[in-house]
């Protein structure tokens, strides 16, 4: 059966670190990170389309009118003089959280906003008393999965999962 990989991070003292924005070196500038605005929007719609986020058939802005009845202190953008250009969305179920919309705008990734992203959710779970960073990577994005082990995640040896409800 095919089926996307599923990781999670356990928290641990290893998520301390917070980014890499000073290896980018002094010209990166530091990423603001605040929960998203109705105003965002149009901008984090078109970030998910240029990090090929939006499958086809899905609906992104339902997507984020739903995540605002839902938790949205867990919907996360990062700016860079104003402009929004990372995105992350988590849900805390009760007994673990999962992560969606994790995206850097192309121009702006290897610097560091990623990782800051990541950190920046699992301080908030971490503070909620969540145990457990979970997330789900499309077989058709297998690179990304480097990049979520190296800032501590592991694969879990599980098959998901998952029923549309219609009507
Ligand atoms: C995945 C993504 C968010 C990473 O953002 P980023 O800003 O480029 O990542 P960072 O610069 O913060 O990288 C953090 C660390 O991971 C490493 N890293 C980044 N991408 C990597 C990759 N593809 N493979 C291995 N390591 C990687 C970096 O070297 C860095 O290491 P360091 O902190 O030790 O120096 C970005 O590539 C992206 O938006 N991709 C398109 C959307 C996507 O696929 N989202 C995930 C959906 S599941």
């Amino acid at each position: 059966m095919m089926t996307a990989p599923t990781i999670d991070a356990g928290f641990g003292p290893d998520d301390k670190r917070e980014s890499n924005e000073q290896a980018a070196g002094p010209k990166a500038i530091p990423l603001t990170i605040r929960p998203y605005q109705p105003a965002d929007e149009d901008a984090v719609v078109d970030l998910w389309k240029r990090c090929k986020l939006v499958a086809s058939g899905s609906d992104p802005r339902a997507d984020i009118q739903r995540k605002l009845t839902v938790q949205p202190e867990l919907f996360l953008v990062g700016t860079l003089l104003g402009k929004v250009v990372a995105t992350a969305m988590a849900g805390d179920d009760g007994h673990r959280a999962y992560l969606y919309y994790l995206a850097v705008a192309p121009e702006h990734q290897r610097r560091g906003y990623g990782r800051k992203m990541v950190t920046q959710i699992l301080n908030l779970l971490r503070e909620r008393g969540c145990p457990k960073l979970n997330l789900f990577v499309s077989l058709k994005n297998p690179q990304v999965i480097a990049f979520y082990e190296h800032l501590g995640f592991k694969q879990n040896q599980m098959v998901s999962l998952g029923r549309r409800f219609r009507g």
